[in-house]
């Protein structure tokens, strides 16, 4: 008994001092390194206010997409290859419904993915939108993923999978549709 009272009080006064010396560090560290790594970031490419706002009125003009015709002998489940989801089912918007194989303005692609051949299973719903002037440089696409209600996915970085996604970066949706046949950033047509 004897004993542990100081070694109590020990405890107690190494966590007091722990403690304090750990918020006022942080505090002003974090302050200071903000505000010094804030200014030379330039804009992401994707996930930012103004593309989330883009894809929200998408989802929105989108409503009705599975009335929409698919590509011509596509309709219906699909397989599906990684990373996508084991069964997709394809829809398109009249500017695309045109012309399936050329990606004109206004072409709008909806891909359902499902992880059965059951529609219970939807995932996500992945978009893509040409919007000519967009991204010159990457087929002029606006990347979106969907869940099944709507709401913006996001990568692990919590950053929301919308808009140029992710431009620049080793992977994602246009470093993995660069591979695509046509350099239109397309499989289907491939
Ligand atoms: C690692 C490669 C890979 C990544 C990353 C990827 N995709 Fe795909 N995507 C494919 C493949 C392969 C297909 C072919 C159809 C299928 O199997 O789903 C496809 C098909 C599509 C289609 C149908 C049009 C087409 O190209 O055939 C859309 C729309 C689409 N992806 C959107 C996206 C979006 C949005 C992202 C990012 C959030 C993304 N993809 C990321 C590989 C990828």
């Amino acid at each position: 008994m004897k004993r542990m009272i100081p070694l109590g009080l020990l405890l107690g006064l190494s966590l007091v001092i722990g403690a304090c010396s750990s918020t006022s560090g942080s505090s002003y560290g974090s302050t200071y390194h903000k505000s010094k790594t804030a200014k030379p970031m330039m804009a992401p490419a994707f996930g930012g206010p103004g593309d989330v706002a883009r894809a929200t009125s998408l989802w929105q003009s989108m409503r009705g997409y599975r009335s929409w015709s698919s590509y011509p002998g596509l309709a219906g489940f699909q397989p599906g290859r990684s990373p996508h989801g084991k069964f997709l089912k394809y829809y398109i918007n009249d500017a695309a419904a045109r012309n399936p194989s050329h990606a004109g303005a206004g072409y709008l692609i909806v891909k359902e993915n499902y992880t059965a051949q059951d529609s219970s299973t939807l995932a996500s719903v992945t978009v893509m939108q040409k919007i000519p002037g967009y991204d010159p440089a990457d087929g002029d696409w606006f990347w979106v993923k969907f869940g099944p209600d709507g709401s913006i996915m996001k990568n692990e970085k919590n950053m929301a999978l919308a808009g140029r996604v992710a431009k620049g970066m080793p992977k994602g949706c246009i470093a993995c549709h660069a591979n695509a046949g046509g350099e239109d950033f397309l499989f289907v047509n491939d």
